[in-house]
């Protein structure tokens, strides 16, 4: 039997209009949600995902800003920018792009973003509120992909979660999101021996390593639930971790690429800054 999709573009619909109907009552109250993206430099891929998140914003009704900084922009530079902006009460949200000139050390910049504007959960605050279980800023691609399997009704309670990926954007906060429904959750990574083996036990397989279709059809248990947060620009196109057309065959959900996490990690991003801006009040 052929996999199910799990259609990320159509529950971050959903997800965009709840933002955008909760953005209209709270401006209704004198309160317009803040978002500002920081680019430094003119790195393509990062212009074509900031101008979405961009685009976003503006469609729910959010107050959207984009600062784009020369390259040459120094540390203190982009740090005096963050201040600036931390102290901001119309900005709800800082979103700072990565990847940063390699001159600038991004764990200082991103320590500076006032962890309650931290609107892509990447502050060590927000990191260990998240592991010790405190309400905090998520990071958005982990939380849009709980968020995509629950609203399909999908159980995770018991579910041996297996995480191919460490990064500190989408495997470890994934992790900690997925023990926190009551996973059992194992993480894989590059140095892992024999990485089928582990992926095979996956009732839940999230693969997040950036490697174009590593995970193929005889890594999967049968009736798995197949997430693959890739995005890998080949010559042919954009292509995931998971070898799409065969492992459809196998699993019981799968996510395509483009059209399955993606859109969510926007998504998600909305909802965190309509969360920092209601938070902002309190
Ligand atoms: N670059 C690629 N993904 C992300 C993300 O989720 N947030 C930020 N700030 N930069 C990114």
């Amino acid at each position: 039997m052929t996999a199910r999709l799990l259609d990320g573009k159509k529950v971050a619909q959903g997800i965009r209009e709840d933002v955008a109907k909760k953005t209209e009552e709270l401006k209704s109250v004198g309160l317009k949600p803040g978002l500002t993206v920081v680019l430094v430099g003119d790195d393509p891929a990062s212009k074509v995902y900031v101008g979405q998140k961009e685009k976003a914003c503006r469609e729910v009704g959010f107050k959207s800003d984009l600062l784009e900084l020369s390259g040459a922009t120094t540390q203190e530079e982009l740090l005096e920018v963050i201040g600036r902006l931390n102290g901001d009460p119309s900005v709800h949200g800082i979103l700072v792009q990565l990847p940063l000139p390699r001159r600038i050390d991004p764990d200082a910049v991103l320590e500076a973003i006032d962890p309650a504007k931290d609107v892509d959960g990447f502050h060590p605050v927000n990191v260990g509120h998240l592991v010790a279980g405190i309400p905090c800023m998520v990071p958005c691609t982990p939380l849009g992909v709980v968020r995509m399997l629950e609203s399909y009704g999908i159980d995770l309670a018991g579910k041996h979660a297996v995480i191919v990926g460490r990064s500190a954007i989408v495997g470890k906060p994934m992790a900690h999101l997925l023990l926190a429904k009551d996973c059992t959750v194992t993480i894989c990574h590059s140095r892992t021996p024999d990485l089928a083996s582990f992926t095979r036990q996956a009732d839940l397989l999230v693969a997040a390593v950036g490697r174009p279709r590593l995970i193929t059809a005889d890594m999967v248990k049968p009736g798995a639930v197949v997430v693959d947060v890739g995005i890998n620009r080949l010559e042919t196109g954009l292509v995931g971790d998971v070898d799409f057309e065969a492992v459809r065959e196998v699993a019981g959900w799968v996510t395509p690429v483009p059209g399955g996490v993606g859109p969510l990690t926007i998504a998600m991003l909305l909802e965190n800054t309509l969360t920092a801006a209601i938070r902002s009040r309190r």
